[in-house]
């Protein structure tokens, strides 16, 4: 076991742990943003900087700072580390700029975009990101490439984080696509439109953190905030027929795998179970999923009639005397909740 100080906060992690998943095991705020890391994806991580923090102590042994800022997805701690995220202003400034990098060719067409509202560079951007771009020369453009009916690609909105092409290579067989070119030329290779057949391949929509492989089936149907998420079940012999449902009103708008507090799904996911199990019949529904309460999908969005009447309550205490609580549509008495 290692000893650890992440923020002042000290943990003891397995050997071997990383600096992002030991923060994970902390949880809270001082856990650094990760958009190309992922646990389920062998060798996943590495190419965003995102998740850069500050050694300010390398170990008990050698108690040396690490002169420049690391990925706490690729540096494992040692035995008496201490390490600063969220403490260090310098560490900020700097992820700001990393920020600023990714944003210098990603489109600021969310308005649009159907990753709005689950967009992982949106949330990035928001909490890490400044106002402002120093960038003067036009954006990078892109052919647009067919990948098929199901999936589509938007190069424009690619951050390189690779996880498409993981998936691509450890979820279905055959992986026959991949970055091609180096700099701000590199872009997904043509070939992502061969790996799409696979029985598999809808998963590559799950892990891309910005809106450049979306459903097909979902696009220009809803903003995701107004539709209702559902934990729900079937047997399947491909995968676990373990999803989540996207519902508008009665229909389902699309199928998804569940993810975690980190935007990680828990199982992969067929493509019939995503594409074409598009009916509740089709479903054992297990009730509403949990979403973050910090993100937007979670407006109106409730798990229990205790979480609804907490929400009233706390509504109403925020209001001045004698003021009515309007939760959605109308006005709600927690009393007839
Ligand atoms: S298409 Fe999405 S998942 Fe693939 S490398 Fe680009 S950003 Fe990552
Ligand atoms: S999450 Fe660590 S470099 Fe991208």
């Amino acid at each position: 076991m290692a000893k650890v100080t992440i923020d002042g906060v000290t943990a003891e992690v397995p050997d071997g742990t990383t600096i992002l998943n030991a923060a994970r095991m902390i949880g809270g705020d001082l856990v650094p943003p990760a958009m190309c890391y992922y646990t389920k994806l062998k060798t996943s991580g590495g190419y965003c900087r995102t998740c850069i923090v500050q050694v300010t102590k390398g170990s008990d042994k050698d108690p040396r700072p690490m002169p420049k800022p690391v990925a706490s997805c690729r540096t494992t701690v040692m035995d008496g580390m201490e390490v600063k995220n969220i403490t260090s202003p310098e560490l900020l400034e700097a992820r700001a700029g990393v920020v600023e990098f990714l944003l210098l060719n990603h489109p600021l067409d969310c308005p649009v975009c159907d990753q709005a509202g689950e967009c992982d560079l949106q949330n990035l951007a928001y909490a890490n990101g400044k106002a402002g771009t120093r960038y003067q020369f036009p954006r990078r453009e892109f052919e647009k490439i067919d990948i098929g009916d199901k999936v589509q690609l938007h190069m424009t909105r690619c951050i390189l984080c690779y996880r498409c092409v993981k998936v691509a290579d450890q979820i279905t067989d055959g992986r026959v696509h991949g970055v091609i070119n180096r700099g701000d030329v590199s872009e997904i290779s043509t070939y992502v439109a061969n790996v799409i057949d696979n029985d598999f391949s809808g998963n590559v929509i799950d892990v891309c953190p910005v809106g450049a492989l979306t459903d097909k089936t979902f696009r220009f149907k809803s903003r995701v905030w107004y539709t209702k998420p559902v934990d729900a079940h079937r047997h399947c012999t491909k995968c676990t027929g373990k999803v989540r449902l996207w519902y508008k009103g009665e229909d389902v708008l699309r199928v998804t795998g569940r993810k975690d507090h980190y935007g990680e799904v828990n199982d992969w996911i067929c493509n019939e179970c995503r594409f074409d199990k598009k009916k509740t019949a089709d479903w054992t529904i297990e009730g509403p999923s949990h979403i973050d309460r910090g993100s937007v999908i979670s407006a109106n969005h409730y798990e229990s009639l205790k979480a609804l009447k907490a929400t009233i309550e706390r509504q109403k205490k925020a209001l001045p005397h004698g003021n009515k609580v309007s939760l959605g549509h109308g006005a709600l008495d927690p009393n007839n909740a």
